[in-house]
């Protein structure tokens, strides 16, 4: 297993559509493990494959406390909703903003699993929040596309400027070469 890049806003390569995909293969369940030991190494919930510049409609997601429970969606579509909510989102594309999305507050989900099996299940709450949101990464969509222009520009700024102290600590204490 590896770990793979996760792009960052304002990336250009997360507003690409994601294919369907055709083959399950090796090569597939491959990356969807890497993709699950990629999102759990960096503490998130969900992660689109999108992100880590895999444009095919793969997603998987672990909402339980204790990150036991990775699940794995593929060519996914919703196939009902009902209700709405509002929660608090962050991305790992997006990292340390956080704004409140509306969403449909139960969705229920066709996919196929690992090996092609097609599967129908309902989730709600967080599952069902989260699951939306990678969805949309499939789009090419981000979740500070619902705020205003204004509050985006704000997100791009904070971003930049994570970014440009993140390089200054690095310049200041340059990590030692291995022996
Ligand atoms: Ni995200």
């Amino acid at each position: 297993m590896a770990r793979l890049e996760i792009l960052e806003f304002p990336d250009p390569r997360l507003r690409t559509r994601a294919k369907p995909v055709e083959t399950f293969d090796d090569d597939l369940r491959a990356l969807v493990d890497n993709m699950l030991e990629t999102m759990l190494a960096a503490h998130g919930i969900g992660l689109a494959a999108t992100q880590v510049n895999r444009h095919i409609r793969v997603l998987v997601l672990d909402v339980s406390d204790d990150q036991t429970d990775p699940r794995v969606y593929i060519n996914p579509r919703i196939v009902d909703e009902e209700g709405s909510r509002v929660c608090e989102e962050g991305c790992l594309s997006v990292p340390g903003i956080y704004a409140n999305v509306q969403r449909a507050e139960t969705v229920r989900v066709e996919a196929q699993d690992r090996n092609g099996v097609t599967f129908q299940e309902e989730v709600t709450g967080i599952h069902s929040v989260c699951l939306q949101h990678e969805m949309d990464h499939l789009e090419g969509k981000l979740f500070v596309d619902y705020l205003s222009p204004l509050k985006r520009q704000m997100v791009r700024k904070k971003l930049d400027k994570q970014r440009r102290q993140k390089l200054a600590d690095q310049q200041k204490s340059p990590a030692r070469p291995a022996p």
